[in-house]
């Protein structure tokens, strides 16, 4: 079992580059296979879910390099278009296949999305919208297979601005006949990532960005060369770690267009934050104050990705909060680890009431999931005494190296295996 060993209590001191996008990489790997070409990737973020993508795509016969930090994919030639239940369970990102599979191979078997488990996760939006350009689905015992002859563009309207269900409509209907107008479309930074993605492959999608997208078909892409933006959610849990921990911490690479959200709760804790171009430096000396009431909401909405972040921050704060998940109803699982070392939330249905305590104690504690398990690195980061958080692998699906950033910050943490 593999678990950090962090030593907390000490004001955080030192500087940390973002590494690229979990959420841009993901769908932008899918959109690699609906190129007959080589694509070069440059930031792509060396991650454990990034990995697993790697390896279903050589599955389907890419043959990839990394070359000094550029990876290289060329999908001139495709065999296969399963995706392995063993991937699929694990990474509910392999959904995101369903889409470019069709619209390269006509054909696609994917088993049902594994990932964090933070809610039901159902795909209905996904498989909704991909039939009303064509597409037909059968059930089998491990998952589904879909075919599309021809995918057809038409209008679709989203009943909810899913991300993924908006990422698997651009990537069938890029290589559509005619145009697609998406309505409700998501509006997350990670969409508007995919189609400069597509769009600098030879793609023609118009209004990324907004709720309204015009996708219009082409016939072929062709080779680029493309760059990773920084990831967002990774900035967004350094700059509430600094509101948990205090000290004075710079971050290099952070897309602060994308995290107004982040900064104006950050502004309310009283954390002092200070931006030059891609560069902030934050400082927090006193105990952080309480922020009254928020809502996750989709982008550009405070993301539901930094909500148990904020509890642990808020857990620290002077006075008393109330968060409520919108999207996940399943995202408040950190909230008994952060009781046990002395955190007073409480939950009523959806909504976290959260009464500041001046210190948290060191513990034992488990990570259930990704960006739950990167809470519990703040709160033992912030508590006195020291903690282990086991399951770290949860952690290392989304950060690069949490453990070098830590140690950057001054944090004194340990990794180890036991059996
Ligand atoms: C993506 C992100 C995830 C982020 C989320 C919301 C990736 C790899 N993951 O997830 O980090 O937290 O956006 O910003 O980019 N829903 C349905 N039916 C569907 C699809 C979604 O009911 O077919 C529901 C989900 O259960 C959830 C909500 O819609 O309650 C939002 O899901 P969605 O926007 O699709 O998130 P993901 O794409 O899964």
């Amino acid at each position: 079992m593999e678990y950090l060993e962090i030593e907390g209590g000490r004001p955080l001191r030192g500087e940390v580059h973002i590494q690229g996008s979990k959420n841009a990489a993901l769908p932008i790997l899918s959109a690699v296979i609906l190129h007959r070409g080589t694509t070069v990737l440059k930031n792509c973020p060396k991650i454990i879910d990034v990995m697993y993508m790697l390896e279903i795509l050589k599955d389907f016969g890419c043959r990839m390099s990394w070359e000094g930090e550029n990876l290289v994919i060329d999908a001139s030639e495709l065999l296969d278009s399963r995706v392995e239940e063993c991937y699929g369970r694990q990474m509910r990102s392999s959904i995101m296949l369903l889409g470019s599979l069709l619209g390269r191979m006509k054909e696609a078997c994917v088993s049902y999305p594994g990932g964090c488990v933070i809610g039901a996760r159902p795909i209905d939006l996904h498989l909704a919208a991909l039939k009303r350009l064509g597409a037909v689905f059968i059930e089998e015992p491990t998952g589904l297979k879909a075919i599309c002859r021809q995918p057809v563009g038409t209008t679709i309207d989203l009943p909810f601005p899913s991300v993924g269900a908006t990422e698997n409509v651009i990537l069938l209907a890029v290589l559509a006949e005619g145009t697609t107008i998406l309505e409700n479309a998501a509006r997350e930074p990670e969409i508007v990532e995919l189609c400069r993605f597509l769009n600098g492959m030879g793609g023609d999608i118009r209004g990324a960005g907004a709720s309204r997208l015009e996708i219009r078909g082409v016939k072929e892409l062709r080779d680029t060369e493309f760059t990773i933006m920084p990831d967002r959610i990774v900035a967004g849990t350094y700059m509430l770690m600094t509101a948990a921990v205090g000290g004075s911490v710079c971050l290099k690479d952070v897309p602060l267009e994308q995290l107004e959200s982040v900064q104006s709760v950050l502004e309310k804790m009283g954390v002092h934050q200070e931006s030059r171009g891609q560069e902030v430096q934050l400082s927090c000396t006193k105990r952080p104050r309480s922020i009254g009431e928020l809502s996750t909401s989709p982008y550009p909405g405070f993301p539901t990705d930094l909500q148990s972040p904020l509890l642990t921050a808020l857990s620290l704060a002077q006075g008393s909060s109330i968060v409520r998940e919108t999207i996940f109803e399943a995202r408040f699982k950190t909230v008994e680890e952060l009781r046990r070392m002395g955190a007073n939330i409480q939950i009523e249905g959806q909504k976290a009431i959260i009464q500041g305590v001046p210190r948290l104690c060191g513990t034992d504690l488990t990570a259930r999931e990704l960006r739950g398990g990167a809470a519990l690195v703040l709160a033992a980061a912030a508590a006195e005494g020291s903690s282990r958080v086991y399951q770290y692998h949860y952690i290392a699906r989304g950060y690069e190296n949490i453990i070098r950033d830590l140690q950057s910050l001054g944090v004194v943490v340990r990794y180890s295996r036991r059996q």
